[in-house]
């Protein structure tokens, strides 16, 4: 029978052009000036699955971007695979910061990838990730080696908060039924280094807006007389940790699970070197909430911080002017237990609140979700570690991520199966920023790995 290694060889050249061309599409769900370009990669996807050897594929339309289903099913009574991935991406945005177009892809070698990585939008998140998991299909269909039945989701609005696909999996239990979820969405360590994700924080996402005047004023007229907007929301945002880092809004912390001290010893074994950590980042020294570890501070501990921040003038040169308005966008990450929606009324409550005389505040929501964490004695996670033992020859670490995929937790309330997080990606692929990139090796290593995580699963689920 064939086997993987060989088969990757075989395809390599093949492989690698499916995903340039899948990531020359710029479906990016956050701008509506590109529907098509999105509705474009929906039937691309669509294709690829088609080919891959699924029996049944779908393009399920919503209020918003489409989902991709597709299935195949080879026998009732073996366990069922869902795999889950986006093929939405993030805007590419400040085009000027990339070496080269956001989707023209190009492969170049970097420290962390010497084998080459591939330079788009989406090459790590999640086109290359997901595409992995087409692939790894490919290869157990048409060698006669998929051990189960698999499911596809692949959604177009994840970066988005993944709106449409909360109805659609509660309408659809029955369709989605499966054992357990696959995703590769995720990062690992290093590639000597394997590790799968055990955990997510969730998110809270408000925009505020602060109203001082009913118009821009002149600063010198008005200028020490009136309450200036942004002078005010830089005031009330900072007041919002104390000087020990930790958030100030009352309740905040009520639900925080707060982890043993054997549970910080054994997270602490995991390898971190917080002088390249700093190299890598241009920075001196890092900062955080105080009493806890770099690790700690963006895995299991929640945060506050703000994405952007506008008013008054920003042209060139110089005007003298007391804005009417001020605005800020506000995510705070949250960790298992706490409630989004409790949080996001908290926060509301309290900037209210905290708000002087001379302005009016209002807190718009955005999105959210909750966190999420995994077992690592599941069928599951056991099955995963086997097939990472299998191609990278070492046991994985089991690691909590502080990224967020709201839907996994809704995945787990509505279709009672757990996830599994097979991230392949690293921290440095730049994922949101300008010259993303996923690392060739990376790409083909995940092809590698999935196969094996379908064997032992339906192993260990005799
Ligand atoms: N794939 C990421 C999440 C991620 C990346 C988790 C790396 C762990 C490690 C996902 O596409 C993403 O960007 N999620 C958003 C939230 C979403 C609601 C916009 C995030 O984490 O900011
Ligand atoms: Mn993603
Ligand atoms: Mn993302």
């Amino acid at each position: 029978m064939k086997n993987i290694q060989s088969y990757i060889t075989e395809n390599k050249e093949r492989f690698l052009n499916e995903l340039i061309e899948l990531l020359k599409i710029p479906s990016i769900s956050a701008d509506s000036a590109y529907k098509t370009d999105t509705l474009k990669t929906a039937e691309a996807v669509k294709t690829s699955l088609e080919k891959a050897g699924c029996d049944h594929v779908e393009i399920c339309e919503t209020p918003g971007n489409p989902i991709v289903y597709g299935e195949k099913i080879i026998d009732k009574n073996l366990p069922t695979v869902l795999v889950y991935g986006h093929y939405d991406v993030q805007p590419p945005d400040p085009i000027n910061l990339w070496d080269s177009p956001p989707f023209e892809p190009v492969i170049k070698t970097t420290e962390k990838h010497p084998d080459g990585a591939i330079f788009a939008r989406g090459a790590c998140d999640d086109k290359g990730q997901m595409y992995m998991h087409v692939k790894a299909l490919e290869f157990m269909t048409s060698t006669n080696q998929l051990p189960c039945n698999v499911k596809f989701m692949i959604e177009g609005e994840e970066e988005v908060g993944s709106v449409n696909l909360a109805p659609f999996v509660k309408n659809n239990h029955e369709k989605l039924k499966n054992d357990v979820i696959l995703i590769s969405d995720t990062g690992m360590i290093a590639n000597d280094t394997p590790s799968i994700t055990t955990g997510l924080r969730g998110l809270s996402y408000v925009e505020v807006e602060v109203t001082g005047p009913n118009r821009d004023l002149h600063s010198g007229l008005y200028g020490g007389a009136v309450a200036n907007p942004i002078n005010i929301l830089a005031k009330m945002i900072a007041s919002l940790h104390d000087e020990n880092n930790h958030i100030t809004i009352p309740g905040f912390y009520d639900k925080v699970e707060e982890l043993s001290t054997e549970e910080r010893a054994e997270m602490a074994k995991a390898p971190f070197n917080l002088e390249n950590y700093k190299k890598a980042l241009d920075i001196d020294a890092v900062y955080g909430e105080k009493e806890f570890s770099t690790n700690e501070r963006n895995s299991i501990r929640p945060t506050l911080d703000v994405n952007g921040i506008w008013g008054g003038y920003t042209g060139e040169g110089a005007k003298t002017v007391i804005a009417s308005k001020a605005y800020a966008k506000i995510s705070m990450r949250l960790v298992p237990n706490q409630e989004w929606e409790d949080i996001t009324n908290l926060f509301q409550k309290h900037f209210e609140n905290i708000a002087p005389e001379g302005v009016k505040v209002k807190v718009t929501p955005h999105h959210g979700g909750q966190g999420y964490v995994t077992p690592i004695d599941s069928i599951g996670y056991q099955a995963a570690s086997k097939a990472y033992e299998d191609t990278f020859g070492k046991t994985p670490i089991p690691q909590r991520s502080g990224g967020s995929i709201p839907i996994v937790s809704l995945f787990e309330q509505e279709l009672k199966s757990k996830t599994i997080l097979m991230g392949f990606g690293l921290d440095s692929d730049a994922i949101h920023s300008p010259n993303e990139h996923f690392g060739i090796w990376n790409y083909l290593k995940g092809i590698e790995t999935i196969p094996g995580f379908y064997k032992y699963f339906t192993e260990l689920s005799k």
